[in-house]
């Protein structure tokens, strides 16, 4: 049995480490099962001012790099190296002309005024004062521009993100636990917390809607995935093989509601938050 280990509190930590290492070995796999979003976040919107976007939390740089297809220059910011390191290569592979800067979205001094459009995937979550930090964003942006993100609904909406976790805790009295009230995957579950992160911060014209986006993966990468994402790689390592090899055994047969022949089916649902500055 491994040590009581715990979720990283500080979140350059983690995305430096476990979770960095994690997505960027899963880059391929986590993009085609978020695909579905890439429109539906770099879509052009009524009344867009046209002028530079910026990607928040872009990670490997799925989403900067398809907005960076059209006109717009295209900005990711990141805090987690290996992350950015993946998302600029990829840009030098596509020869697409986009940049990354490895800076704390909260805290990075933009010039301000200087954007037109923000957006992001999932990576607004983990701000350590999320008003501070959506502030910090609105400075960033000329009056008019539009900030649209995509964050998770609850835990019990998304049984799929839970399930690797839910069937390896009888195993794994160790296992660490999330902190609903600190950042991460569902710190933007409460809509009306959502709501007054923005309006505090100064947003206008704030929109919080509910979608249910289908999403796919391969079954042959599902162990890649629980093992790579999610709280069980933060154990996995310390556990002896024996355990090891019970506890994937274990969570693989758990998934077997969303197997579809070949492909792992999920919904995941979200909010769709749009905001004006
Ligand atoms: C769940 S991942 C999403 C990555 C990417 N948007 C995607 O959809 O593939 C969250 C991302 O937010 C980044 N992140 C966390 N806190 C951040 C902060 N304060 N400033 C900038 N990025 C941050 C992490 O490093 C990570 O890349």
């Amino acid at each position: 049995m491994g040590d009581q280990v715990s979720v990283p509190a500080d979140q350059q930590q983690l995305w430096n480490g476990v979770a960095g290492k994690g997505w960027t070995e899963a880059q391929a796999v986590l993009d085609a099962m978020f695909a579905p979003f890439e429109d539906l976040l770099t879509g052009i919107l009524p009344g867009d001012p046209d002028g530079p976007l910026l990607d928040i939390g872009c990670g490997t740089g799925a989403l900067t790099l398809a907005a960076a297809r059209g006109t717009r220059r295209c900005t990711g910011i990141d805090i987690s190296e290996p992350m950015l390191a993946r998302a600029r290569e990829r840009a030098r592979e596509q020869g697409i002309a986009a940049d990354f800067i490895r800076a704390d979205a909260e805290t990075h001094r933009f010039e301000p005024g200087s954007h037109a459009r923000i957006i992001s995937r999932f990576g607004v979550m983990f701000f350590d004062d999320p008003v501070r930090a959506f502030a910090n964003l609105r400075g960033a942006c000329m009056a008019g521009a539009r900030m649209r993100f995509a964050a998770w609904r609850a835990p019990a909406a998304n049984p799929f993100m839970t399930t690797a976790e839910r069937a390896a805790a009888p195993l794994l009295p160790a296992l660490p636990k999330r902190d609903p009230d600190g950042p991460g995957q569902f710190a933007f579950a409460d809509p009306y917390k959502v709501q007054a992160i923005l309006s505090q911060s100064g947003w206008s014209s704030i929109g919080i809607a509910p979608i249910d986006i289908p999403c796919t993966l391969p079954v042959r990468e599902l162990d890649g995935y629980f093992t790579r994402l999610g709280l069980l790689p933060l154990i996995l390592p310390s556990l002896d093989a024996g355990l090891r090899a019970e506890v994937i055994e274990t969570v693989r047969a758990a998934f077997a509601p969303f197997v579809d022949g070949e492909q792992v089916r999920f919904t995941a649902a979200c909010w769709l938050v749009d905001a004006t500055a």
